[in-house]
């Protein structure tokens, strides 16, 4: 497994990977007609190009497959963040997060905060985020329950203050 900045030439992976983890793993959480609001359908690269341009995006591999992606932000934003279906509960996203924090670390950024499902809560929680509002938001005519989650990174000096 290996985790890269992502290139043009893995979009058609991601958009596929979102799809089919929306459909296969959110599904167990939501109705169907939350579902069809999330993923309609297989977006263009075109759609996620542009919407790239607004974030750094990982891509965890496995022997040259995508098999997750994460946005972020330079706010300390997380977005977009999923593994691929056939992937979960093997490390991906663990794999995923830690990079995003060593990058927000290494670019003084304190705090991380997502907007987060109710299937992507308990990894979050896990991780040592925490939730500090609920919230519920209309997408695309469907109603859907959220959590803005937050974790404060604590640098690697205050980490080991008392070692040293
Ligand atoms: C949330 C998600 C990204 C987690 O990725 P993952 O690769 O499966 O996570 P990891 O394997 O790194 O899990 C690390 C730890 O988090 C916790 N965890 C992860 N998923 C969990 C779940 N569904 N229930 C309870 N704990 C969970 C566990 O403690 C896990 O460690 P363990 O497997 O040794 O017990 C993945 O489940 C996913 O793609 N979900 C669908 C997409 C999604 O909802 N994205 C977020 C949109 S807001």
């Amino acid at each position: 497994m290996e985790i890269l900045e992502c290139e043009d030439a893995d979009v058609a992976a991601i958009s596929r990977l979102y799809y089919e983890t929306v459909h296969s793993v959110n599904i167990h959480d939501y109705s169907l007609e939350q579902i069809a609001a999330w993923a309609p359908k297989i977006y263009s690269d075109a759609f996620w190009k542009k919407r790239f341009k607004n974030y750094r995006v990982f891509v965890v591999k496995e022997k040259g497959r995508v098999i997750g992606f994460a946005e972020f932000e330079h706010t300390g934003q997380i977005d977009c963040f999923y593994v691929h279906h056939l992937w979960q509960r093997q490390g991906v996203g663990s794999k995923l997060l830690a990079r995003i924090e060593h990058e927000a670390l290494s670019g003084g950024i304190k705090r991380l905060f997502a907007d987060v499902c109710i299937t992507a809560q308990p990894f979050f929680k896990r991780k040592g985020f925490g939730v500090t509002k609920e919230f519920e938001r209309v997408y695309r005519g469907c109603l859907f329950k959220l959590f803005l989650m937050e974790k404060t990174l604590l640098c690697a000096r205050s980490r080991t203050v008392f070692g040293v």
